[in-house]
């Protein structure tokens, strides 16, 4: 089976940003302090993400009233009827609102056809929180709502020559959206607003490419939970695009799956779905290693055999790292770590040194956007006190930004192996440990990251240079001619492929 991912999928900028508030209000108590802090319906509609906030303290109510005067409450992702705003007020509640922006926008496009005295139809399933609070917005600024597809029927009914609101809940499908708006506008005059928002759009219209592409029999996987709506919109797209429709919310709903006759399988997961079960889900599909380290070499020799200067080859070097970020998002490889100037690089003349800490610079500078949209984190590992203090502050400035996200860049600046090895061993001897592997291992620049699984070194050069001494140990190599500039997605899905075939005993008969 060729299993594709299909892109844009997952965490939108919405759910990012709550979960992101969530996490901030749980660090931000004082230490020692355990009270539950409150949050009015799930956060966002994911299992995953849910049982960890419930880790961290965070107590799901169904309603105002059931929170404690005084206490903290954050409005979840799908945003809060007026009243209950004014009731959190009344009540004497620290508030934090996690309102979806896009949410929001729907709130003030129904509360100002309302207030214009139009009749406002609200498309979605009546149910959910994020509909309510829509209906919530009209009545409170003295409207009338229509909604779901009862609503539909009776607004059109109504008929009469004032004109219809119409605004929707904003992960519906696309399609069905148009669909009911033409239908409305052919009983009466309608004025829209708000519809579906671009990142649920974006993600349905990946799903319908990748069907018209993959052709009949195709499969595709929905990763996310069941009580997500955009993640259950996502499977109603591809089965309306006849595909073969797999669903799973975690990895053993995973595992029960049976995907025999299916020949090309797209995956894509909703908006709320951590991109960490997405990554473990693309490992459990293909043998994709969860981390991959390069030793990015040949910017020199690049440059040399088209007579520029290594200056030029380095800045070359760098757009391939970017190139490179991406296709592993696109593999579900979770970390990357790259080698970019190691502790025996200073060596090297005083322009080339300065060239590439300006490069560094510039680069986490201008893609700070980049790092945020894609969500991936960044950090350095390797010898901080070598660092300029600006380039430093710079690295430091990026690490803080991205720190909550899953997908990792690790770039290696100031790094040598055997140094990381001595900081640690100093650092355990600072404490009086005696060290065994496990505790050793705390100390490292990033104890928290697995080993590297692969280890790839371009420009024909077959040695480790002082690389990730301790972390290799049981990492598969590969090595290739191709230099730096050059790589190119073909030669990392061979190593990926070589990967893949690898038996990895570990020492094991
Ligand atoms: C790797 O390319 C980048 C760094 C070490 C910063 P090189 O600069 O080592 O390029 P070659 O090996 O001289 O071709
Ligand atoms: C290793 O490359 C370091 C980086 C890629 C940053 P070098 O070019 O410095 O290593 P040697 O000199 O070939 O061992
Ligand atoms: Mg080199």
């Amino acid at each position: 089976m060729q299993v594709e991912v299909i892109e844009p999928h997952g965490m939108c900028a919405g759910v990012n940003g709550a979960i992101a508030r969530a996490l901030e209000l749980a660090k931000s108590r004082p230490a020692g302090d355990r009270s539950p802090i409150y949050c009015l319906h799930e956060l966002v509609h994911n299992e995953i993400v849910i049982g960890e906030l419930k880790d961290l303290g965070f107590r799901f109510v169904d309603r105002i009233g059931e929170v404690p005067r005084g206490a903290t409450v954050v409005f979840s992702a799908h945003g809060v009827p007026p009243q209950v705003r004014e009731e959190a007020a009344r009540r004497g509640l620290k508030v934090v609102d996690a309102t979806c922006p896009f949410v929001a926008r729907v709130h003030r496009s129904a509360r100002a056809f309302a207030e214009k005295g139009m009749e406002v139809c609200v498309l979605g399933d009546p149910a959910p929180a994020e509909v309510r609070g829509i209906v919530g917005e009209v009545e409170d600024a003295g409207g009338r709502a229509f909604v779901g597809p009862h609503g539909v029927s009776a607004a059109k009914a109504k008929g009469g020559a004032a004109p219809l609101g119409v605004v929707a809940q904003t992960t519906m499908n696309s399609d069905e959206v148009e669909r009911a708006v033409a239908e409305l506008a052919r009983a009466r005059r309608v004025k829209t607003m708000a519809k579906v928002c671009g990142a649920t759009k974006d993600r349905q219209d990946a799903v319908r490419r990748f069907c018209r592409g993959a052709g009949p029999g195709a499969g595709v996987l929905v990763l996310g939970s069941k009580t997500s709506s955009n993640t259950r919109r996502l499977a109603e797209v591809a089965e309306d695009c006849g595909a073969k429709v797999f669903t799973a919310g975690d990895v053993e709903g995973l595992s029960r799956l049976d995907f025999s006759g299916v020949g090309r399988l797209g995956v894509t997961s909703g908006a709320s779905t951590p991109e960490r079960f997405f990554m473990e889900a693309m490992r459990f599909l293909r043998r994709v290693p969860e981390h991959v380290a390069i030793i990015m070499d040949g910017n020199g020799r690049w440059a040399k055999a088209r007579g520029k200067a290594r200056s030029e080859g380095h800045r070359a070097g760098a757009k391939t790292l970017e190139r490179v970020l991406d296709w592993c998002g696109e593999r579900g490889i979770r970390y990357l770590t790259v080698y970019a100037f190691s502790t025996e690089n200073w060596k090297r003349p005083k322009a080339e040194v300065d060239g590439l800490m300006a490069l560094f610079a510039r680069m986490l500078k201008t893609k700070e956007r980049d790092f945020v949209a894609n969500r991936v984190r960044f950090r350095m590992v390797g010898r901080r006190g070598d660092l300029s203090p600006k380039l430093l502050s710079i690295v430091e400035s990026l690490e803080r930004k991205t720190e909550a996200f899953e997908r990792q860049l690790i770039v290696a600046i100031s790094y040598g192996g055997r140094a990381e090895i001595v900081d640690a061993a100093n650092a355990a001897v600072a404490r009086g440990e005696q060290v065994t592997e496990e505790t050793f291992r705390r100390h490292l620049y990033a104890p928290d990251v697995p080993d590297p699984d692969l280890v790839i070194r371009t420009s024909g050069e077959c040695r480790v240079s002082n690389f990730l001494l301790w972390e290799s140990a049981y990492s598969e190599y590969w090595f290739t001619d191709t230099l730096w500039p050059d790589f190119s997605e073909a030669d990392f899905d061979r190593a990926l492929e070589s990967y893949a075939a690898r038996d990895r005993r570990r020492g094991g008969a």
